[in-house]
């Protein structure tokens, strides 16, 4: 687990991007909650949190549209038609952790 940033400084609803490791991280507060996911679509390698919109429980890529679940990894609709990665996140009072060692979702890491 690494620390990625403060409860506090994390807009509700906004996906905000953060580099962990080397790995880019679209994170997502939702209320108390905050869900990790790759930053990278895996349908043309846009940046989800670059202006990317959150429904519900998703990320919508700003390129296409795609939304991906932010649990699961999958993608809700096209042109997108594989998961992303999801991470594992710890919140320890305003301390935000994610752990990028591996995927919770087994999906493959982006090549670049
Ligand atoms: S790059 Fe994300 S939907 Fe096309």
């Amino acid at each position: 687990m690494r620390n990625v940033a403060k409860l506090s400084d994390l807009p509700d609803t906004e996906p905000v991007r953060v580099d962990v490791d080397g790995v880019p991280v679209c994170l997502v507060r939702l209320g108390e909650q905050v869900k990790a996911v790759h930053d990278t679509c895996s349908h043309q390698q846009w940046s989800l949190a670059d202006d990317g919109m959150v429904w519900g429980n998703g990320v919508e890529c700003s390129l296409h549209g795609s939304t991906f679940d932010l649990d699961s990894g999958e993608p809700a609709s096209l042109p997108a038609n594989q998961p992303i990665p999801t991470f594992a996140v710890q919140i320890d009072g305003d301390e935000v952790n994610v752990d990028v060692s591996a995927a919770t979702n087994d999906a493959p890491f982006p090549d670049h």
